[in-house]
């Protein structure tokens, strides 16, 4: 079928809740991407950060084949192997002594799991009012009406009421704002240490470092947001890791499937009890194929070598475009291969539109950045070619 074939049924039978590109894909392989016109495009988006190995992944593929062909799905009131070993990878590598996981289906429920178990890490304790969770501003965790509520931006808090209460906002970066914010009512404070969504926004690492010691005197629980930074996409498998910091409770989704639904909350030995026996759960979650996902991502992922090479060619990526001298590019953040260009505001949706017109997918965040989340299997070639169309779009000398 053609593209406008495509539309037309979409249009006609899929709800409209997204402003989707005029593009409709086909196949991948490494990091390249078709539309069904046959036209190829560099993909700078891995599925917003979730193709990390990139398309066609021959040991991703034939894990999820082989585990599909075995046992596909079996309910969590049975235990599996490749849950098991998810597991256990995720809390040895993390450092999290004690640690354990429950497995999601999404970031947004990752967060909702761990908001449950920050309220009732609290109760347990302390008994009732102490229940507010304290986020950033212009920060984003979810869809559902709970994480809506959670994501300090106003532009997300509305339509639906009413919102799930108790949320406050404290600015990224005001070791006071999130102090006068986590009064005594409060029993967590929730953070992503490089706003994705808001705009490729890194914390400094001594206010994250201010806020753990915070939230070590009053006993709240921190909470790391890494569904957009983690497995892998700063050049460590957790981002916290670079930060010099032990989080209690760690959420992930995105890129720990390589392509297949799951996320998971990952806390530490200091509340990995708190959820239990009726507490919690989801039907989907942690099911045998979809950890077979996670095992053959987490298997390259936790390589030492692979997570070098994540961070030389994130580097490489970020010192070419500074190197673009372009007008139009008026700062580069990030870290690994997560990586902002910072344009002018409003900009970044042009830009991004011109970019696909000369083969490459990039996305936007916040009010004035091009996000780029390539796989991390890119190749410096494909890196090159990327390149190559940015400097004709950025106008570069
Ligand atoms: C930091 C962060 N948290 C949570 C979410 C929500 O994840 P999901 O769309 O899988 O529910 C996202 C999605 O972009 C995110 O970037």
């Amino acid at each position: 079928m053609t593209y406008q074939e495509l539309k037309r049924d979409e249009e006609r039978y899929v709800m409209a809740t997204y402003g989707r590109f005029p593009v409709a894909l086909d196949h991948g392989e490494g990091a390249k991407l078709w539309d069904v016109e046959g036209k190829c495009y560099i993909d700078m988006t891995s599925g917003i950060g979730v193709n990390c190995l990139g398309y066609s992944d021959s040991d991703l593929i034939k894990a999820i084949s082989d585990q599909a062909a075995k046992l596909m799905h079996v309910s969590n009131l049975y235990t599996t192997a490749p849950m098991v070993e998810t597991a256990k990878t995720l809390v040895l590598h993390s450092g999290l002594e004690g640690g354990k996981v429950f497995f999601a289906n999404s970031g947004a429920e990752a967060n909702e799991g761990a908001i449950k178990l920050a309220r009732k890490y609290s109760y347990d304790k302390y008994g009732e009012g102490r229940s507010k969770i304290v986020t950033l501003k212009n920060s984003f965790h979810g869809r559902t009406v709970t994480t809506l509520k959670a994501t300090g931006q106003d532009k997300f808090h509305q339509f639906f009421f009413p919102f799930t209460e108790g949320f406050d906002y404290a600015e990224a970066g005001n070791l006071e704002d999130v102090k006068a914010k986590a009064d005594g009512t409060a029993c967590a404070v929730m953070m992503e240490l490089i706003q994705g969504e808001g705009g490729v926004l890194p914390l400094e690492k001594e206010f994250a470092q201010a806020v753990e010691a915070f939230c070590r005197e009053k006993d709240l629980l921190l909470i790391i947001d890494e569904v957009q930074t983690g497995i892998g996409r700063t050049g460590s498998l957790f981002c916290f890791q670079q930060y010099g910091i032990r989080p209690d409770v760690v959420t992930l989704a995105k890129a720990l499937g390589g392509g297949l639904p799951v996320g998971a909350v990952l806390a530490a030995g200091s509340c990995s009890g708190v959820l239990t026996p009726g507490t919690h759960a989801t039907t989907f979650g942690g099911s045998p194929t979809v950890c077979a996902a996670a095992n053959a991502v987490l298997e390259k992922v936790t390589n030492p070598v692979f997570l070098e090479k994540v961070r030389s060619k994130g580097e490489y990526l970020r010192q070419k475009l500074l190197a673009m001298n372009s007008p139009a590019i008026l700062g580069v953040r990030g870290m690994g291969l997560m990586v902002g260009i910072i344009v002018e505001d409003g900009k970044q949706g042009e830009y991004v539109n011109q970019l696909m017109d000369h083969g490459v997918l990039a996305l936007t965040a916040g009010k004035n950045a091009v996000r780029l989340l390539p796989p991390l299997t890119i190749t410096i070639e494909e890196i090159d070619e990327a390149l190559a169309a940015m400097k004709e779009v950025f106008g570069a000398e």
